[in-house]
């Protein structure tokens, strides 16, 4: 056998990003890579990258200049950039940072290999079509590894939303939903791998609309019942939502499915009707509000998480006041708060800026207060029992770390508990970032 090849991924941005560069990892396994995590000793290097806000794009040229000098010493390594910059930015990329070898765009991924060859030719490589086929399908498994207890699996890709700050239905392209037979054979495979816990992956996942067994079209509420029936797997979840897909059946989901967890994050970005309207959301603070309450009603201890945009073009010190508001009305137990970022190509980009230095400080201020409420809500959880999905050791000896059904982080010291085990434990300590159990 010809030596192996090592290849070194680096993962900006997503989940969906990080579920990407495990099947880059087994597409490239099959063309004799293995992976390393010292990229000094890589003979590929591949970006897979974030084109959501500009700071995350420069990263990538940065990081780029940077890995220039590893050809010096190394000249026949390959330099990729995959992900959203790549489908974004495409040849522009080999232009900017000729050091760069291979440019994939995130839907051809399964033609990484040839792409490879080429690049071993001295020829650049540049792939960023949408093609019709499933490259999930394409990718090629290597034989059944171990696996971590929680992992993702990509059920949706692509948005049809075009919220007005957005790159995603650019560089992510339409809603494509995967057939629910492949969806299930692969959770069935990561199930016998070891998996515990698996969370869906859509940009839009609720939207979810895939081919069912039947001919019919199921929803992503008749794709987590299909999971419920999987032995083994223990836990559920899904991101990223919009409020607009949250139907019936999802939310009955949350009050019956057992193995679905009480954890939902539903980006609202604004609590202001007018910046929620120019963003073109096409949902209201108040029927963002309600739809909250309904789901709450079937499930009362939900974690909701949220994203949030401060300082889009015309938000007014009023609009952001509106913001604050409605975080107060739903109090979050996990955020994700940017300032608004220019993006090229989408609607918001033609429009001005509101002042930079009232953006910043609107970004601090909405911050606290999300910092504030997670807090509280992680305090809120010592004397309570929860259960711990264990998915590596601690830094003490004897202490295991795991994720509760609400995703916080819980250390445990002297449960005799091993990784993948689930074990019910009550909370009594609640540190910075973390809880600290005992096992019942
Ligand atoms: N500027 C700032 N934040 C953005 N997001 C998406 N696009 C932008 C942008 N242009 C945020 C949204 C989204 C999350 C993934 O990233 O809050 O929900
Ligand atoms: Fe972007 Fe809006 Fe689609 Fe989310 S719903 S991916 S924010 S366009």
């Amino acid at each position: 056998m010809a030596d192996t090849k090592k290849l070194f991924i680096k993962t900006y941005g997503c989940q969906m990003n990080v579920y990407d560069s495990e099947r880059m990892a087994e597409a490239m396994g099959g063309a004799g890579y293995e992976t390393t995590d010292k990229p000094d000793e890589a003979d590929m290097i591949l970006l897979n990258t974030c084109h959501i806000r500009e700071k995350a794009a420069e990263k990538v040229y940065s990081e780029l200049g940077r890995l220039k000098s590893f050809k010096k010493d190394n000249p026949d390594l390959k330099i990729g950039v995959a992900g959203c910059v790549a489908q974004a930015e495409g040849e522009e990329i080999m232009r900017r940072q000729p050091s760069v070898d291979l440019v994939v765009g995130p839907q051809a991924y399964h033609r990484l290999p040839e792409m490879e060859e080429k690049t071993r030719k001295g020829k650049k490589a540049l792939d960023t079509d949408f093609p019709e086929e499933d490259k999930f399908e394409k990718l090629k498994r290597r034989p059944k590894a171990k696996r971590a207890p929680a992992a993702f699996l990509t059920v949706q890709e692509g948005c049809d939303k075009f919220c007005a700050f957005c790159v995603v239905p650019y560089t992510r392209g339409a809603e494509v939903s995967r057939p629910v037979e492949r969806i299930i054979t692969e959770a069935r495979d990561l199930v016998e791998r070891g998996v515990r816990e698996i969370t869906m992956l859509g940009q839009n996942v609720n939207a979810y609309h895939g081919e069912g067994p039947n001919g019919k079209v199921w929803t992503l509420a008749d794709l987590i019942w299909e999971l419920d029936k999987v032995d083994g797997l223990e836990r559920i979840r899904f991101t990223t939502s919009h409020p607009n897909d949250m139907q019936d059946d999802l939310i009955d989901a949350h009050a019956e499915c057992k193995k679905l967890m009480p954890y939902l994050h539903l980006p609202v970005q604004s609590g202001s009707d007018k910046i929620l309207k120019r963003m073109n959301r096409s949902h209201t603070a108040e029927s963002y509000i309600r739809l909250i309450e309904r789901i709450r009603k079937g499930r009362p201890d939900l974690l909701l998480s949220g994203d949030f945009i401060v300082g889009f073009p015309e938000e007014s010190e009023e609009d952001f006041q509106a913001t604050l508001d409605l975080v107060k009305e739903v109090k979050y137990g996990q955020a994700y708060s940017f300032k608004y970022s220019s993006r090229p190509g989408t609607p918001a980009a033609e429009r001005p800026l509101v002042d930079q230095d009232a953006a910043d400080e609107r970004l601090q201020r909405l911050q606290a207060l999300l910092s504030k409420q997670q807090k509280e809500v992680q305090d809120s959880m010592v004397g309570r029992e929860v259960s711990v999905l264990f998915e590596k050791t601690g830094r003490f000896e004897d202490q295991m770390v795991g994720k509760s059904d609400y995703l916080h982080a819980v250390h445990v010291a002297g449960s005799g508990a091993e990784i993948g085990d689930i074990r019910k434990v009550k909370i009594v300590e609640s540190g910075t970032n973390s809880l600290k159990g005992v096992a019942v």
